[in-house]
């Protein structure tokens, strides 16, 4: 299999991520997204984290130009149908993914892969809603993907040999080094990952540190590069309690229970950087923390 062009769903944070490394690897990318708006501001995104590797000579302007020139964007999901692997990167619902591989299947090459970069679902569900779930697999790129080394790559029950070696060599063209995980709730990144920031959100429950000492501890404590609070908010709040819903669901422990102020912060509808507020309010010139 010799995947040239890549098809990406979605152009938001995670999407538009991918779309930059697979551009920079050599690869034809299609982007698509229901909305023009995000289209453009995801190709004003590229360019800008393209002009950050220009300006620390990990990239030349010339490699920028050429990645950029093999971006096409679309609004139209069909339009991806005759690419050689796609990686749908839309929202964290279960409904929706499901609808966008049901909306592909009539337009799809048969032998194209199908993969998804979600952050939790059962792989083996979403694979077995399409027509081809040995072709199927998890492809789960970490934020902000052009810096971050590690994709995880997750078979479902019914994934072959051909497809998971194909998505492994594409990691290595990527430059990036590839975590195999089995399909259990969150799989590994998110299963410890996820636990943690949750643990320091009742922390700031309980009142035993606030916003600041909290992220401080970890940073200069365990030497983390974030503190799980401003990670948090990196990540998108609503982002963080749905992959804990899916860890309290799918394993069934109350070990996993999302802290109720994390869903007081979702349905207030502070996301994090995302809309200007989370465990921080970024509207001013720096953060400030909200608690
Ligand atoms: N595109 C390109 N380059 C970028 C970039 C982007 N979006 N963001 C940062 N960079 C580059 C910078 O240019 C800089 O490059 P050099 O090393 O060559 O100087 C480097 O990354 C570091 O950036 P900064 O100096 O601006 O900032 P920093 O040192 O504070 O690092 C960070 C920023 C890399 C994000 C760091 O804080 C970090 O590693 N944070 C933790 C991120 C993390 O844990 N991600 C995983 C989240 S979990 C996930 O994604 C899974 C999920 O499903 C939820």
């Amino acid at each position: 299999m010799d995947i040239k062009t890549v098809g990406v769903v979605g152009a938001g944070q995670m999407g538009n991520g991918i779309a930059h490394v697979f551009a920079l690897a050599g690869y034809d990318v299609v982007l698509n997204d229901i909305s023009v708006d995000a289209l453009g501001r995801a190709l004003a995104l590229i360019a800008k984290n393209m002009d950050r590797q220009v300006s620390r000579d990990k990239i030349s302007e010339a490699d920028k130009a050429a990645a950029l020139a093999r971006i096409s964007t679309t609004t139209t999901l069909t339009d991806l149908g005759q690419t050689d692997l796609i990686i749908e990167a839309a929202t964290e619902r279960e409904t929706v993914k499901t609808a966008i591989f049901e909306d592909l299947q009539p337009h799809l090459k048969p032998e194209t892969i199908l993969t998804s970069n979600t952050s939790s679902i059962s792989i083996t569900r979403l694979a077995s809603r399409t027509d081809r779930p040995e072709k199927f697999m998890g492809f789960h790129f970490m934020n902000p993907v052009p810096v971050m080394q590690l994709v995880e790559l997750i078979r479902g029950i019914a994934t072959d040999e051909p497809t998971y070696t194909a998505l492994h060599k594409v990691v290595e063209k990527l430059g990036k080094t590839a975590a195999s995980a089995e399909d259990f709730p969150a799989f590994i990144v998110n299963r410890i990952l996820m636990p943690m920031i949750n643990e320091a959100v009742y922390t700031l429950y309980e009142g035993v540190g606030n916003v600041k000492s909290i992220d401080e501890s970890m940073k200069l404590g365990a030497n983390h590069p974030m503190g799980p609070l401003e990670l948090a908010d990196f990540i998108g709040l609503d982002t963080c309690l749905a992959i804990m819903n899916v860890l309290h669901e799918g394993l069934a422990d109350t070990k996993y229970r999302p802290c109720p102020l994390l869903t007081k912060y979702v349905e207030a509808g502070w996301l994090g950087r995302k809309t200007g507020r989370g465990f921080y309010d970024y509207r001013g010139e720096v953060p400030v923390p909200t608690r």
